[in-house]
C-alpha cells in the first residue's frame, strides 16, 4: 500500500491519473509506466479508480448498488455467481448490516460517508483489479471511520496480493500505520518516495521535528503550491532519500 501525500494542489491527484491512463489524448506526458517493473498498460479489470466523490444513486440500497455494477460490468457471470460476489465484496468492506439500506442522497436519508467510501471501492471491486487507485478515500472522515475504510482496503491488499496507492490527507497516526510506503510531493516534485516508517527517521535527520501524528506535519511543512517554501526549507532542498527495492 503507497500514501501519495502532500499539500493541496502539489500534483497528486494529477499523478493518480496519469498513472492510471485517466489523461486526456492532449496532455503530453514522459516517462515510463511500469508494473512490477514490465511495461504494461492498464486495460479494463486490471486497475480500477475511486475517485473523491464518487457518484452513486440514492434511490439504491447498498446490494442493489453492487448488483447493478456487477450485471454492467460482468455480464457474462450467473445470477447465483453474481449474488455470491456481491456477498463477499459485502462482508469484506463491513456493509453487511447496511446491506439494505438505501444509499441516499441530499433528499434520502442513507447509509453514512465511510459506508459511502467503502461502497465506491466496492463498487471498483466487482472486476477484481490488481491495482486500486484511490483518490482521497478517508477526506470528510473522522479518524475512526478514516481507519475503517483504509483497514477493509489493507486487508484486500495483503490478502489478495493486490496493490493500492491511495492519495490520503493528514492521516491520524493509526492510519497512516497502514501503508507500507510513502510519496510525498511538494508542488509537483518528490520530497520522499521510500518505506513509510522511515520517513519519520528521515525527517529527523534532516533537522525537522519527530511528529508522532503525520496529520501535523504534511501541509506546513511541506507547503509548495499554495506557499511556496524558501529555496532553504529543509524539506524543499533535495533529502538523502533512502534505497528502494
Ligand atoms: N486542466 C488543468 N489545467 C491547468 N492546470 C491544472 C489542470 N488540472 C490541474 N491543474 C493544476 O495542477 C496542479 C495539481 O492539481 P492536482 O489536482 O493534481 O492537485 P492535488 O495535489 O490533487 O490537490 P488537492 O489535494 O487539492 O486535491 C494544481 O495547481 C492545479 O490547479
Ligand atoms: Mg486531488
Amino acid at each position: 500500500m503507497l500514501a501519495v501525500m502532500g499539500p493541496s494542489g502539489c500534483g497528486k491527484t494529477t499523478l493518480l491519473d496519469t498513472l492510471a491512463g485517466r489523461m486526456r489524448g492532449n496532455i503530453k506526458t514522459s516517462g515510463a509506466l511500469a508494473v512490477n517493473g514490465h511495461g504494461t498498460s492498464l486495460a479494463f479489470g486490471k486497475a480500477a479508480y475511486v475517485a473523491q466523490e464518487a457518484q452513486l444513486a440514492g434511490a439504491l440500497t447498498v446490494r442493489e448498488t453492487l448488483l447493478f455494477a456487477a450485471r454492467i460490468r460482468l455480464a457474462n457471470l450467473t445470477k447465483p455467481e453474481m449474488d455470491e460476489l456481491v456477498d463477499r465484496l459485502i462482508e469484506d468492506m463491513g456493509l453487511t448490516l447496511t446491506a439494505n439500506t438505501l444509499v441516499g442522497d441530499w433528499a434520502i436519508r442513507g447509509i453514512s460517508g465511510g459506508q459511502r467510501r467503502r461502497l465506491s471501492i466496492a463498487v471498483e471491486l466487482i472486476t477484481s483489479p490488481q491495482i486500486l487507485f484511490l483518490d482521497e478515500p478517508t477526506s470528510g472522515l473522522d479518524s475512526a471511520a478514516a481507519f475503517h475504510v483504509l483497514s477493509c482496503v489493507r486487508r484486500l491488499a495483503t490478502d489478495e496480493r493486490r496493490t493500492v496507492v491511495a492519495v490520503i490527507h493528514q492521516p491520524p497516526s493509526e492510519v497512516y500505520a497502514l501503508f507500507d510506503k510513502l510519496l510525498l510531493l511538494s508542488a509537483g516534485r518528490t520530497v520522499y518516495f521510500g518505506d513509510a516508517p522511515k520517513a519519520m527517521e528521515l525527517f529527523k535527520t534532516a533537522g525537522l521535528k519527530k511528529d508522532p501524528n503525520m496529520s501535523e506535519v504534511s501541509p506546513e511543512r511541506t507547503s509548495g503550491a499554495r506557499n511556496p517554501a524558501p529555496p532553504a526549507s529543509p524539506v524543499a532542498a533535495p533529502l538523502p532519500l533512502p534505497q528502494t527495492d
